[in-house]
């Protein structure tokens, strides 16, 4: 048969879709139509790990058996993932009687219908048909994944930031402006989300923090206004009022508006206040986590926060106020008592105390620490130490804010 494919966007959305066999193929097929929402009945004596942690998690009904003509009963569609070519023809024979189409694995010539390659962006989904070579489809899909992820509208008409994300506010229409708090990661410009850089190319207005990836920001539109938070001349909680109010004043004259912060927006970055200045405005705001450097920047030095039969737990601490402070709000003295992994962020200033307190409370001296510098950048550094020895050891080095302090025994897991 020669004639071109018709194609169609599927609505699957409640409506049923067998799916014959259980292994590799049906595991690849499955996740795409419960992402449309599907009602799957998957028909396989036997299921791989994967299909059956589905299935143990309620996403899908399985019937334990081999097909009978009766499972296509209420059927929208059905895709044969075996590779049996007699089971598969006595299936497919079966939904063409029921004028059911039918996607089938093992022979793309007996199928009545192909499932294409396909790349999704936010709200827009591309579906490639390779004329029958699924390796050409895959390549011209990736190519044009490619081309997405740099820029959905050349013309720097920014189209609406879409998908299941969690929003606030309810008065946008078409043309009304929003806000989305991206986290950049900790350092390189490659450990943005995929989601997060996306959202970066669609924006109209990027409001910047100082210890976002520089690189990120190269590559914006020239059209797009980038405001550098980092230059707001006041003290941090009237900055903070100030880069609210951007955020604010740019979504409601109707501007895209992606708010760029190191690491994760809701480790120790005030994502929350910025979110709930939106929310007050009736500003809709998308969340879109980041690699944070609590997790990060251990792993960037070849420390895991947890490991096997070593810690199981890691805490993650503000280090920005002394032990003593009177406005401080952590426990010190019972992250002492913890025999696992401690994280602590813009801690530098106030290791000398923060250690002493936490050997004054019983954690060992000999503990090992280790403090990681602008990590995942060109520019790392790294000090392994012990607990006790870390505050002169950072002197003497001279290490410098960005940078973590991590203290447990993990600090050497990883050592041959
Ligand atoms: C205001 S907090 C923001 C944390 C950020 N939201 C996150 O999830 O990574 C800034 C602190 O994060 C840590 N930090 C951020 N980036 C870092 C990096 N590349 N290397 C080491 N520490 C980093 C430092 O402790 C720094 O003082």
């Amino acid at each position: 048969m020669t004639s071109n494919p018709y194609p169609l966007g599927l609505r699957l959305h409640g409506r049923r879709v067998v799916v014959v066999g259980g292994g590799a193929v049906a595991t690849r097929r499955v996740p795409a139509l419960l992402d449309a929402g599907a009602d799957v009945l998957l028909v396989a004596p036997e299921l791989t790990p994967a299909l059956r942690a589905r299935v143990d998690a309620g996403r899908l009904h399985w019937v334990s058996r081999r097909f009978v003509p009766e499972d296509l009963d209420g059927a929208w569609l059905v895709q044969v993932a075996v590779d049996d070519p007699i089971a598969a023809a006595s299936v497919s024979a079966v939904a063409a009687e029921r004028r059911i189409f039918c996607v089938r694995a093992d022979d793309r010539t007996a199928a009545t219908a192909w499932t294409p390659a396909v790349t999704r962006h936010g709200p827009v989904t591309v579906a490639v048909l390779g004329g029958g070579d699924p390796r050409r489809a895959m390549t011209v899909r990736d190519a044009i994944r490619d081309l997405l992820a740099v820029r959905l509208a050349p013309d720097g008409a920014a189209p609406t930031p879409g998908g299941p994300d969690a929003s606030t506010g309810t008065t946008a229409g078409p043309q009304a402006g929003r806000v989305a708090l991206v986290g950049a990661g900790p350092g390189d410009p490659e450990l943005i989300t995929v989601k997060g850089w996306r959202l970066l190319t669609e924006a109209d207005v990027v409001v910047a923090d100082r210890l976002v990836p520089g690189l990120l920001l190269d590559e914006l539109r020239p059209d797009v206004e980038l405001v550098d938070a980092s230059k707001i001349p006041y003290g941090p909680s009237r900055a903070q009022e100030e880069i609210n109010q951007i955020l604010v004043d740019r979504a409601l004259a109707g501007a895209f508006v992606v708010r760029l912060k190191g690491g994760d927006p809701y480790v120790f970055g005030r994502g929350g206040e910025e979110l709930l200045a939106c929310a007050a405005a009736g500003v809709p705001v998308t969340v879109v986590p980041g690699v944070t450097s609590s997790i990060a920047a251990p792993a960037a030095a070849g420390i895991p926060v947890t490991h096997r039969g070593v810690a199981h737990e890691f805490t993650v601490v503000s280090g920005h106020l002394a032990p003593d402070a009177p406005a401080s709000l952590v426990r010190w003295d019972a992250l002492a008592g913890l025999h696992g992994t401690l994280v602590i962020l813009m801690g530098l200033k106030n290791l000398a105390a923060i250690t002493a307190t936490l050997i004054a409370h019983g954690r060992p001296p000999q503990t090992p620490a280790a403090v990681v510098q602008e990590a995942t950048t060109g520019t790392q550094r790294v000090l392994r130490s012990t607990l006790g020895e870390v505050a002169a050891d950072l002197r003497a080095a001279d290490l410098r804010p960005p940078a973590v302090v991590v203290v447990g025994d993990v600090v050497n897991a990883l050592d041959g």
